[in-house]
This record gives structure tokens, sequence and C-alpha cells, in this order.
């Protein structure tokens, strides 16, 4: 049984979220996702998600690629969620490329490319340029 843990905020989930969990669904049997808490996010990038933790928790966890998830808390404990779940492979998008090498010692560690052209932010920017107000 080869165990993938990866992790991310999911915000708005998009086609860049659906396509990088399967990507790494298929690299082992089981997927396990941990998915940042809403304090984790306002602390790295100083705004909250607009769908909550509970929201995106329910999301992910409905995808037939996604085996369990679970609150990432802190950015300083993925070895940690590394070891607990006995993940033997840690995948991140490649706009991550290198800054996880340090837990090689714990797992494999992959980069998968990003799908071009949408996030998260993007998907914001554009709501508000059409008019949408901030939440
Ligand atoms: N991801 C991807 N392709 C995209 C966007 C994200 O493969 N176009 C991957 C990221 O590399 C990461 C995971 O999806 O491994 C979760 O990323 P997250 O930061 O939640 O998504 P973004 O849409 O990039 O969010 P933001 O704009 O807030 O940074």
């Amino acid at each position: 049984m080869k165990t993938v843990i990866t992790f991310g905020t999911y915000d708005l989930f998009h086609i860049g979220h659906l396509r990088i969990l399967q990507r790494g669904r298929q690299l082992g049997d089981r997927l396990v996702v941990g998915i940042s808490t809403d304090e984790l996010n306002f602390s790295k990038k100083g705004i909250k998600p607009i769908f909550s933790l509970a929201e995106r928790v329910e999301i992910i966890s409905a995808l037939s690629c996604v085996d369990e998830v679970f609150p990432e808390e802190s950015l300083e404990l993925k070895g940690d969620y590394i070891k607990a779940y006995k993940a033997d492979i840690l995948v991140m998008g490649d706009d991550w490329q290198g800054k996880f090498d340090c837990h090689k010692s714990l797992c494999e560690v992959i980069y998968l490319p990003r799908t071009s052209g949408i996030s998260s932010t993007l998907i914001k920017d554009h709501m508000i340029k059409m008019g949408a107000k901030p939440l």
C-alpha cells in the first residue's frame, strides 16, 4: 500500500486542484490531503479563504480520488503529518519546486506541473473586476 500526501488551500475549487489531486492519487494506492485551516491562510496571505475549512473539507472529501483529509494547522508540521499518515510520497505543484526537499529523508518528494492559467487568486481577481464585492 503506497500512501501519497499533498497539501493546499483548495479555495474556490477549480480544474488545477482537481488535476493535481487525480495525478497525485495515480502515484499510489491512497491519497491523503492536508487542507490548510482558515487561520493558517490568514497568517500566510493576510486573508481568509472564501470557502471555510469545513466547506473545503466537504468538497475535497467528496472526490473519488481522495481517501482521507485532515486540517493542516501549521506549515512547520509537514514532517509530522508525513510520519503520522505514513506517507511514501509527498506531492506538490511545481510552484513549490525545491521547497520541500528537506522531507526527502522521510519520503519521496515529487513536484507536478501546475495547470496553467488558473488559480484561486485569479478567480477572485476576475470576479472583483466583474463587479463582485470582496466578502
Ligand atoms: N495547483 C495546480 N495548478 C493550479 C493551481 C494549483 O496544480 N493552476 C496545485 C498547487 O500547486 C497545489 C494545490 O493545487 O499543489 C493546491 O494549491 P492552492 O494554493 O490551494 O491553489 P491556488 O489556486 O494556486 O491558490 P492561490 O491562488 O490562493 O495561491
